[in-house]
């Protein structure tokens, strides 16, 4: 009855509230843009609704657009992608300015992923450092050096819960958690749109790949989606509505199927849930392709799966030409009509006249800027400080961490002296000839070590390069030294040095779009490598790169010390040495789960409890478990070390109960109780004990990122109110329900439950 009443009041309250959206809405319609839409004929709306790209940067479809410049004079071009720097984009927007009937501007969009030409860590890398302050400054830095060279759109962030190390995609987003996702999608969003669109160094951000992109079956790209609403809106939706609540101007949507229909054709994705429920203003525009995509998923030719799109919310189609070429003959024939062109027209000219364009089609166009703006000592240093924060250092042995500067060192590995894999996946615009080797991080932090560099192996295996197929792409070189020959200079080096640091792991080109993997070990060829130089009894750092978990059960097992770190940007090699000479302490955790095998995909730490849990502890039969491996990852969520330690004092609650208004303060104290000053991500998290749906075991709901230096202690606190609690439930709505919560604090979501609450 009371719970009733409640919704009710609740349901009354969201009634008016839309009521009082949608009339603020039709408030807001800007004159300029009615004026010119009052103008436009038929022919000139779709124009705008038509993105293309004449093929610079990367292409990722087989097709790329033809006869751009006639397109763009013709009046049936609304933006480009793909060009850069303020004359080539001049060039375009006097087209569109000067010779179309209407004058309209032109969108001029990139993919600035990581960094426009001062390139970060990967997106998965920087999510790592936990650092939202530090994500939205690097966001700023990636738009002030995109806008320097005439980009006004940005297809980022990419916020896509990934579970599944085998997805190559996971190195482009922030990992499996939707409470962290979503605070990364706010920083990412603030940072690229500012607070004013139309100051010249902000820009339009997307967020993408909406949705459910990274729940592809299998782990396989581009493959198809199916999952429960409940499981969607709890665990997979939360990063695309944090970003649309942050205001975000576009969204992309994806090239999977959602509960059948391709999101890009998909009416209740993009209008009912985006538009209706989420109060999206902006513009979605579809990936590359998706709309044609659409015939190969099985629903229709090109006109119908056009017609489909469009009235399902699409507004831009981006490389496909659909919509040009058949929305015409759809209104004729009745299938689509002009007013929802002209909504999304309307949508796409609103973006124009947010940034500032029609008041001047040539501000992102000042040719001084790029010179000042772009890779300035101040970008890259910060780019610096990023990488070294997302590192994670994944095993400590024998304090031979942090590395005497004045060390024999043997530095080894394909990927010690390899500049061409330093920037990682989707760095379009970055420019790999400017990314510091470690060889040539090495010499600039610790000049006085003696290093003797040697390759040690190939990055791929043997039988492969012996086949001669390079199944990996340009990027992993191929060697012409036999692999007995690199093992065996490489051993030299080991022996006559005082310590190993070997840097292995996966090239560029082995992970990103288009590059699932079924197996998640390191090459055999650089196992093998590592497994000599253990042998040798020498001390062995292994640097690990990689743009997803890997399957190290091995290596962890080895008498080794390892550092993750990513693919991590232009900086690499410095902020690489910066760490391994400790100049920095390493203070980034995992964002994902490393599983001990591919077997037991997906394993997160919100899993839930089921009904036959298995305590883990000896041999059970009829028990949610394997028979062969534990269900734990091999590295949980959240976990990362220090060349420090940290130490959690007693985790209380400052009461027993909370009512629905009240708040409830849960709290800790850190200390840093080893030798180096360091810096601790702090992590809350809650279980709901019973509820009306099952709970996942474990949520974060909290994190502070503090630093104490050497015998420091601070005490960490967390507001915890009833939103906090709030989940949806199996009829969607967003409720918390009474209740006991249990709550832990630590720095890894191996926390144990410290205490527990009741919600009134
Ligand atoms: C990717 C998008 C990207 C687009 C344009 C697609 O292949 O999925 O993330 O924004 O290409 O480059």
């Amino acid at each position: 009855m009371h719970i009733q009443t409640k919704m009710k009041k609740t349901l009354l309250s969201i009634s008016f509230f839309l009521a009082f959206c949608l009339l603020a809405k039709a408030q807001e319609r800007i004159p300029k843009v009615e004026e010119l839409l009052g103008k436009m004929t038929l022919e000139e709306k779709i124009g705008q609704l038509n993105l293309l790209t004449p093929g610079g940067g990367v292409a990722t479809g087989a097709v790329v657009s033809k006869n751009v410049e006639d397109k763009i004079k013709a009046g049936n071009v609304g933006g480009l992608f793909g060009v850069s720097g303020p004359d080539k984009i001049r060039i375009a927007q006097e087209y569109a300015v000067n010779d179309t009937r209407l004058g309209i501007p032109l969108l001029i969009g990139s993919d600035v992923i990581h960094g426009y030409k001062t390139t970060f860590p990967i997106p998965l890398g920087s999510a790592a450092s936990w650092d939202m302050d530090m994500l939205e400054k690097s966001a700023q830095i990636a738009a002030k050096e995109a806008t320097a060279d005439g980009i006004n759109w940005n297809f980022s962030p990419m916020v896509d819960i990934a579970r599944d190390p085998r997805w190559g995609r996971i190195a482009e987003g922030a990992g499996e958690d939707p409470y962290l996702g979503s605070r990364i999608a706010e920083a990412y969003v603030k940072g690229y749109q500012g607070t004013d669109l139309t100051q010249p160094q902000t820009m339009l951000a997307t967020v993408k790949h909406f949705a459910l992109y990274g729940a592809a079956e299998g782990g396989r790209d581009y493959n198809s989606v199916d999952m429960s609403r409940v499981k969607m809106f709890n665990e997979y939706l939360p990063p695309y509505k944090a970003a649309v609540d942050a205001g975000v101007a576009s969204v992309m949507s994806s090239f999977n199927d959602v509960d059948g229909v391709p999101a890009s054709g998909n009416k209740w994705l993009l209008t009912d849930l985006l538009r209706d429920r989420w109060n999206f203003d902006g513009f979605v525009v579809s990936d590359y392709t998706s709309v044609n995509e659409m015939i190969a998923h099985g629903l229709g030719d090109l006109q119908e799966v056009s017609a489909l799109s469009i009235n399902a919310g699409l507004d831009m189609d981006m490389v496909g030409e659909g919509f040009l070429t058949t929305l015409k003959k759809s209104v004729e024939e009745g299938t689509v009509s002009e007013e929802t062109i002209t909504i999304a027209c309307r949508r796409i000219l609103e973006a124009k006249y947010k940034l500032g364009l029609f008041d001047d089609p040539y501000k992102y166009l000042d040719n001084k800027r790029p010179d000042a703006d772009i890779l300035s000592e101040e970008n890259r240093a910060f780019a610096r400080e990023v990488a070294k924060h997302s590192f994670v250092l994944l095993k400590k042995h024998n304090n031979v961490l942090p590395l005497k500067k004045n060390a024999k060192i043997a530095l080894v590995g394909p990927l010690a002296d390899s500049r061409e894999n330093m920037l990682g996946t989707w760095a379009p615009t970055g420019d790999v000839s400017l990314a510091v080797t470690i060889k040539e991080g090495f010499k600039n932090v610790a000049p006085d070590a003696q290093v003797t560099y040697s390759k040690g192996a190939n990055i791929t295996n043997d039988t492969i390069l012996a086949k001669n197929v390079n199944v990996f792409g340009e990027r992993v070189s191929i060697s012409k030294d036999s692999p007995d020959a690199l093992l065996k200079s490489a051993l030299n080096a080991a022996n006559a040095a005082d310590v190993v640091v070997a840097v292995i792991g996966e090239a560029t080109e082995m992970t990103g779009e288009a590059a699932s993997r079924t197996t998640l070990k390191i090459d055999e060829s650089q196992k093998k490598m590592l497994r000599e130089l253990v042998k040798t009894g020498k001390p062995v750092v292994a640097v690990l790169m990689s743009g997803r978990p890997l399957n190290i059960s091995e290596e962890m097992d080895m008498p080794i010390s390892i550092l993750q770190v990513w693919h991590p940007g232009v900086e690499a090699g410095n902020a690489i040495a910066d760490v391994l000479f400790g100049d920095y302490n390493p203070s980034g955790k995992l964002t994902v789960s490393w599983p001990r095998s591919v077997g037991q995909i997906p394993v997160y730490y919100s899993m839930k409890n089921t009904g036959r849990p298995s305590s883990q502890k000896e041999f059970e039969k009829f028990k949610s478990r394997y028979l062969d491996m534990p269900n734990s990852p091999l590295l949980p969520f959240g976990y990362g070390l220090s060349y420090t330690t940290f130490e959690y004092g007693k985790v209380t609650a400052s009461a027993d109960s909370m009512t629905e208004n009240g708040s409830i303060t849960i709290k800790t104290t850190v200390t840093n109780t080893g030798n180096y000053d360091g810096e601790e991500v702090v992590q809350l998290y809650l279980h709901d004990k019973v509820r009306s749906i099952t709970p996942p075991m474990k949520e974060l709901k909290g994190f502070q990122k503090i630093s104490l230096k050497k015998g420091e202690s601070k005490e960490v606190t967390f507001e915890i109110t009833a939103e906090d609690l709030k989940f949806y439930n199996s009829q969607l709505d967003f409720v918390a329900e009474p209740g006991e919560f249990e709550f832990a604090v630590g720095g890894s979501s191996d926390a144990e439950m410290a205490g527990s609450f009741t919600l009134e």
